[in-house]
């Protein structure tokens, strides 16, 4: 990672825990200044209090990123905290389970507002300052996001927007020499006090996972970190990732073929 992020400053909405509080900590010890944000203060407080007690370059902004107000003011934090922008990591998402016949339409809005509008909206804002650094716009993607899911069809289709998002920004901003990245993330290891949404909005704590093929934060973390440092346009991460990534290109009807067996098997839980 040499000196790349000496001195950086780095933004990570969603960053109290999981995969962000796994980027924070992996940026900082490569020396980057980071802004953490989430939600819930309390937690978030006690997430920055560890890392600056870690020797980490760290600051907190509480709120919440879909609320526009929130994501402008994010940003003159950061500015206000450090004085540049070199790296806005959209990374804050909610996943969520149900069909589309019993969802509540509220659910569906409040899903799309956290994985697809708060990334456009805090780009637009940060944008400026990214140009002026000649920095990095980061999307974090989901398996989901590459081809539709049943049963989680809704974030699916949120996170798949994000592709779209970033290709059109990447051409858009050719010449300002700015990097936009996105990254897809596959199965990963289960923070305690993760929940997914059900489809009356009702929150589900998910069970941990284990296996060859589940990812730690720490791993993720490294790879949006060298996302960011090589300017890569795309990551998929992990063997699941890549098997998925090269069927869903390759080979598609391999890949549908697994899908429908995997969704005959599970069907019946979000009835
Ligand atoms: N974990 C996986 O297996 C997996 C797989 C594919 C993709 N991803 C994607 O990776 C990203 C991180 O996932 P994760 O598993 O690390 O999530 P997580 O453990 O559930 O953590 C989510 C973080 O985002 C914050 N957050 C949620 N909504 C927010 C909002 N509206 N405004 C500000 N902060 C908000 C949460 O804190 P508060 O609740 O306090 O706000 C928390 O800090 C997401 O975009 C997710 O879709 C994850």
């Amino acid at each position: 990672m040499s000196q790349y992020f000496s001195g950086k400053v780095v933004i990570i909405t969603g960053s109290s825990m999981g995969i962000g509080k796994a980027l924070a900590i992996h940026l900082c010890s490569h020396n980057a200044r980071v802004v953490l944000n989430a939600r819930n203060e309390e937690k978030l407080t006690s997430t920055k209090d560890e890392l600056a007690a870690r020797g980490m370059e760290v600051v907190a902004f509480a709120g919440d990123v879909t609320n526009d107000e929130v994501a402008k003011n994010l940003i003159q934090f950061a500015i206000n905290s450090f004085g540049r922008i070199d790296v806005l990591v959209n990374n804050a998402g909610t996943s969520m389970r149900g069909r589309i016949e019993t969802v509540n339409p509220d659910v569906v809005r409040d899903i799309y507002e956290v994985n697809t509008i708060s990334p456009l909206v805090l780009s637009r804002y940060a944008m400026p300052f990214v140009k002026e650094s000649k920095g990095h716009i980061i999307f974090i993607s989901s398996l989901a996001g590459l081809r539709g899911l049943p049963l989680i069809s809704i974030y699916s289709s949120a996170k798949m927007a994000l592709t779209s998002l970033a290709d059109a920004l990447r051409v858009e901003h050719q010449s300002d020499h700015i990097h936009i990245g996105i990254v897809y993330v596959g199965i990963t290891e289960v923070e305690q006090g993760k929940n997914t949404v059900g489809a009356d909005g009702e929150l589900i704590p998910l069970d941990p996972r284990s296996g060859f093929y589940v990812a730690s934060t720490e791993q993720v973390a490294v790879a949006i970190g060298n996302n960011i440092r090589n300017r890569k346009k795309k990551t998929v991460i992990g063997i699941v990732g890549k098997a998925f990534y090269f069927l869903n290109r390759y080979l598609p009807f391999v890949l549908e073929f697994a899908i429908k067996r995997s969704y005959k098997k599970s069907q019946k839980l979000y009835n």
